[in-house]
């Protein structure tokens, strides 16, 4: 008896901690990203009109890191700057304005004015989305990246792990190979392949000549090149991470059946 009365008490609390984390996914992530990197979120905004990524509502990233040097004072007391931050949100998710955003007028401008949250929001979930916001850390985020390396260096790693160097061409304002960056190297699972079987050297074409006498117009190229210096492929074009992938996958194979 004694224990049923102490489930029946604290059933309500249990019910209600919903976690920060949980009110952010079931009342802000339907408009607001979780995290994109701020390279990608400078050139979609300060350069293509957010065309790249035609965002509806600042991402978590951009909203926490505008929050905490805009608002009260971020050298000050940290429980105190808690404190401001905390009812700046609480104020804005009743009385959503964007005369009060912290944002850059370039960012803002793109968007509507957020939708009130008034009675669609409890004070405990307001708490809890405040703590998830104060604690959150775009470094949880980053993801892997791809590691470049000099020719000289990357020759010397691929005679000693045996490793293909792919020398890729790039040049300043190539649409394709910044595509290609966004959509295909900076993903998990590319990095991983070419982690483990490849040393990525990045040319500049516009600003260094290439190593082995290699001339090429177009950009982005990649050339797979063996531990003896002599190229295996050429490859022009932008592709898909999928192409990708099996592109690095057939150079493997490739490279394995000449041993
Ligand atoms: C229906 C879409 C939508 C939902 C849901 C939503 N927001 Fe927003 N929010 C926006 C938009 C759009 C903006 C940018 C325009 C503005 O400031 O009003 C914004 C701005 C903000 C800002 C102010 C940033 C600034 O400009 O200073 C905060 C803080 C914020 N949201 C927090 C939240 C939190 C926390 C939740 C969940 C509890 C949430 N929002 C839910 C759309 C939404």
């Amino acid at each position: 008896m004694k224990y049923l009365l102490l489930v029946i008490v604290m059933l309500p609390t249990i019910l209600l901690s919903q976690s920060g984390k949980e009110v952010y996914q079931n009342k802000c992530a339907s408009c607001h990203k979780l995290y994109i990197a701020p390279s990608i979120l400078l050139e979609n905004f300060m350069e293509k009109n957010n065309t790249i990524l035609h965002l509806t509502a600042p991402t978590i990233n951009q909203i926490v890191f505008r929050l905490k040097s805009r608002i009260g004072d971020p050298k000050g007391d940290k429980d105190i700057h808690k404190m401001e931050i905390d009812s700046f949100i609480a104020d804005y998710l009743m009385n959503p304005d964007k005369s009060k955003s912290v944002c850059l007028p370039k960012v803002i401008r793109h968007f509507d004015t957020m939708p009130s949250l008034k009675g669609k929001i409890s004070v405990e979930e307001i708490e809890a989305v405040s703590d998830f916001l104060w604690e959150y850390n775009p470094n949880d985020f980053v993801e892997k990246k791809l590691k470049l390396v000099a020719y000289e260096k990357a020759l010397k790693i691929s005679k000693k792990e045996h490793k293909i160097i792919i020398i890729k061409l790039t040049r300043e304002h190539c649409h394709f190979c910044k595509k290609m960056d966004r959509e295909v190297f900076s993903d998990k699972e590319v990095i991983e392949a070419l982690d483990k079987n490849f040393i990525v050297v990045e040319v500049d074409i516009g600003k260094e000549t290439p190593p082995l006498g290699l001339k090429m117009g177009m950009t982005p190229t990649f050339i797979f090149v063996n531990e003896k210096e002599k190229i295996m492929a050429k490859i022009p074009g932008a592709w898909t991470k999928q192409d990708f992938l099996e592109i690095l996958k057939e150079a493997v194979k490739a490279k394995g059946d000449k041993k």
